[in-house]
């Protein structure tokens, strides 16, 4: 683990620096996940029980677009918390396997994780994404408690998705921007289900916790909850709800677990 890096980390997230309990819980819940750390996506989709020959059907054609998605947030604007190839094809492929009517991620920014759920969308041929996202001026407004700080309201939410892509979806995504802990209630009283859940918005975990926990009785049985950037919420939550196997499986802190 890079002990520096994470005290700089630690250093520069507002929500950390005034609670030291919840910091070195922070660093455990890291170096737990370090050490049951997957390298390839191909492992983590097998390990969630999915077939990764299907699960990857149809990628290669998307490929060369979606990682220029990628190179082009990273060179523009820096990390920005944009997903990696890595766990953009996890996304992907989760999307393919479970062919989804209904998929909703929290926390859009340049549009990478965007880019990949809706690739495999237009892939399956059918299913709708719903994305919520602050507005530009509150998501810009500053550094936020998860230590974040945003240049995409610069830029327009979303601009890192390709025209091949945004118009090809068409209104199957459908953007919601407003604060989630407004509109992730309102939404899930609108849906019958929801199939898959990918929770990258503030990522304090208290503000996790209680998402997981609101959508789960949402969330289909087979369906799938994903958390980016996950801490000691998601350990506690899969501990709470006694969900096997999936407390510390991650990808660079991407984790997932199949609703039983
Ligand atoms: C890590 S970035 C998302 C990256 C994106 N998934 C991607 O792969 O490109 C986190 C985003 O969450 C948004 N966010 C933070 N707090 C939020 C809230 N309370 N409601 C909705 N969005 C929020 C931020 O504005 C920011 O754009």
């Amino acid at each position: 683990m890079d002990i520096l890096g994470h005290v700089k980390e630690v250093a520069a997230t507002p929500f950390y620096r005034r609670r030291p309990m919840a910091s070195l819980r922070y660093s455990y819940a890291k170096w737990k996940f370090l050490l049951n750390r997957i390298y390839t996506p191909g492992e983590f989709l097998e390990g969630l029980g999915v077939s990764a020959q299907v699960a990857l059907s149809g990628y290669a054609r998307w490929r060369p677009l979606l990682e220029d998605v990628v190179r082009s947030v990273k060179e523009k604007q820096g990390h920005q918390g944009g997903v990696s190839i890595e766990d953009g094809m996890v996304l992907f492929g989760i999307v393919r396997a479970m062919q989804p009517e209904y998929v909703i991620e929290t926390g859009v920014a340049a549009g990478v994780s965007n880019s990949f759920i809706n690739a495999a969308l237009l892939e399956n041929g059918h299913g709708t994404l719903y994305s919520i996202e602050l507005p530009p001026a509150q998501s810009g407004a500053g550094r936020h408690e998860d230590g974040g700080v945003f240049a995409w309201p610069n830029t327009g939410v979303g601009w890192a998705v390709p025209p091949e892509i945004r118009n090809a979806i068409g209104d199957r995504n459908i953007l919601i921007l407003e604060d989630v802990r407004k509109a992730l209630p309102k939404l899930l009283e609108t849906l019958p289900q929801v199939d898959i859940f990918f929770h990258d918005d503030l990522h304090t975990p208290d503000h996790m916790l209680w998402e997981y926990e609101l959508v789960w009785p949402h969330l289909r049985t087979s369906g799938v909850l994903l958390s980016d950037d996950s801490n000691f919420s998601w350990i506690q939550f899969c501990r709470d709800r006694q969900v096997k196997d999936g407390h510390y499986r991650n990808m660079q802190r991407l984790t997932a677990v199949l609703k039983p």
